[in-house]
């Protein structure tokens, strides 16, 4: 699975990094299978991830844009954003990413492989399944024992009666799923999202790597997420090591 998704990582960065920036990367194609509007940077990249998937054969890959589709005889499933960050890219903010959750069944909890790439880096994040969270290839960790004065949260949005002086930081930085990845290598303290509208598609791969990084994913009122991978589903997030996940759900309940 890393080789495939590496290989899928690429195709995406090779597709992406021309249209970077650029006037027609914003450009509305079409309506995507989650509901929101296709821009040509989205669909280059994943008319990209796909050539590599149906190369590969014996896949399905759920991805925002085109929903679902089997290649041969499926094992796996992969849960795709082919492009988180859509705004960033096509305006030229170099924080987007493609993220990639590798299942053996249908919801987020049956993630066992994630991969998630900041593309105009390079840098990966990657996670597997009671083996730990890796940046680059080394372990990584949540950071723990940190008090809502003292931390720099990502994310942050419609906490009612919030008072963002109860942080010391916070950061909306338009890309899910690298926000999410930076609280697993220990950049972020937090991840709070209480809209509900986080696609399970952009945090499916980030939440493993938090998990793995010994960190605690839930939705905002502190239940498990177990929505199904699908283009449409979506979910509120709260995500931190677990000192820090209690004491920011008194913040935001
Ligand atoms: C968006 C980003 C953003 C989040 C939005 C998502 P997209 O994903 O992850 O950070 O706040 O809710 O839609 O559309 O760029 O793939
Ligand atoms: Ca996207």
């Amino acid at each position: 699975m890393e080789s495939l998704c590496r290989d899928v990582a690429d195709a995406v960065q090779e597709a992406v990094e021309p249209m970077a920036g650029r006037e027609a990367a914003g450009e509305v194609m079409g309506m995507g299978a989650d509901g929101t509007p296709t821009k040509r940077i989205d669909e280059a990249a994943e008319e990209a991830a796909l050539e590599v998937f149906e190369e590969h054969g014996d896949i399905r890959v759920v991805s925002e844009e085109f929903g679902s589709v089997s290649y041969g005889d499926p094992i796996y499933t992969v849960a795709m954003d082919p492009l988180d960050g859509t705004y960033n890219a096509s305006k030229g903010i170099p924080l987007y990413a493609v993220s990639l959750a590798v299942a053996d069944g249908d919801t987020v909890e049956d993630v066992f492989y994630s991969y998630v790439r900041e593309l105009n880096t390079g840098r990966t994040y990657t996670a597997r399944q009671g083996e730990g969270a890796e940046f680059n290839g080394n372990p990584i960790e949540v950071t723990n024992g940190v008090g809502t004065d003292e931390m720099t949260v990502g994310g942050v949005y419609n906490i009612e009666h919030f008072d963002p002086g109860v942080f010391d930081r916070v950061r909306l930085l338009g890309c899910s799923s690298l926000e999410m990845c930076y609280v697993a290598a220990g950049r972020l303290h937090g991840f709070v999202d209480m809209r509900a509208y986080l696609r399970v598609l952009d945090f499916a791969a980030a939440k493993l790597a938090i998990e793995e990084a010994g960190g605690k994913v839930t939705t905002g009122g502190g239940d498990r997420i177990d929505e199904k991978l699908e283009a449409d589903r979506r979910s509120s997030v709260v995500a931190a090591a677990p000192d820090s996940h209690k004491a920011i759900m008194e913040v935001v309940r």
